[in-house]
């Protein structure tokens, strides 16, 4: 069974999607630009967002060993709408995530630490399952969403991580997992570094003034 008996059907509530990935996109950039004016400094790099295809949709719940219906799809799937953060130091993940728990629009109902828990993988990022309303003609609807907050270094890592698997139809060989696995080693101590540099950078003004 596929979407394709109903397509129609899934379509309308893929515009829904959009809709909520609309204003949680406007949410961001309103609260980010709030921080940048009363701290004198934007923590993001840049934002990234997409809405999940139709088939990327499917080919998940079929993983997932999921009904294929427009149901299914609403309650398993939780990064239809997908939304990555990227930030320049690692106390800027914290802040973001703060900002965020401080919307009175974005409702958090789950967190996802793998950069105090890194996957086995090595991929390291912030996650947040939030819900995000939608105001329609027949009332309020809460669509849910995947927010990813990460340095620029861990993109680097997961981009090119990424990339790789998709190289390798199977499984990937140990020895290159192992080897993909330290290479997440450095981007750690990067961002440690460069954070450590950063506090370093922030004190030393603050004795100026
Ligand atoms: P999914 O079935 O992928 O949604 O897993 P999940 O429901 O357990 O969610 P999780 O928070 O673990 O991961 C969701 C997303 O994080 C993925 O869709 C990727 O974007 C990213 N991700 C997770 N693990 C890895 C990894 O090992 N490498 C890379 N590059 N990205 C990852
Ligand atoms: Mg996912």
């Amino acid at each position: 069974m596929n979407f394709q008996l109903f397509e129609k059907e899934v379509q309308e509530v893929l515009e829904e999607y959009r809709f909520g990935l609309k204003m949680l996109e406007t949410e961001l950039e309103i609260l980010i630009k709030e921080f940048t004016l009363k701290h004198k400094y934007n923590p993001v790099e840049h934002v990234k967002s997409r809405i999940k295809t139709l088939e990327s949709i499917e080919k998940k719940l079929i993983k997932k060993g999921f009904e294929v219906t427009k149901e299914s799809m609403e309650k398993n799937i939780h990064d239809i709408i997908g939304v990555r953060i990227v930030c320049s130091f690692l106390s800027d993940v914290t802040d973001i995530v703060t900002m965020i728990q401080n919307s009175r629009e974005i409702r958090i109902i789950d967190k996802k630490d793998y950069i105090a828990n890194p996957k086995d993988s090595g991929y390291s990022s912030y996650h947040l399952i939030v819900l995000i309303p939608i105001y329609l003609a027949s009332g309020v609807k809460y669509m849910e969403a995947e927010i990813q907050i990460r340095t620029v270094a861990m993109d680097f890592w997961a981009s090119l991580d990424h990339k790789m698997r998709y190289k390798f139809p199977g499984v990937i060989p140990e020895e290159i997992q192992k080897e993909i696995y330290w290479c997440s080693q450095y981007v750690k101590m990067l961002d440690q570094k460069m954070l450590a540099v950063n506090e370093t950078l922030k004190k030393s003004q603050e004795q100026e003034r």
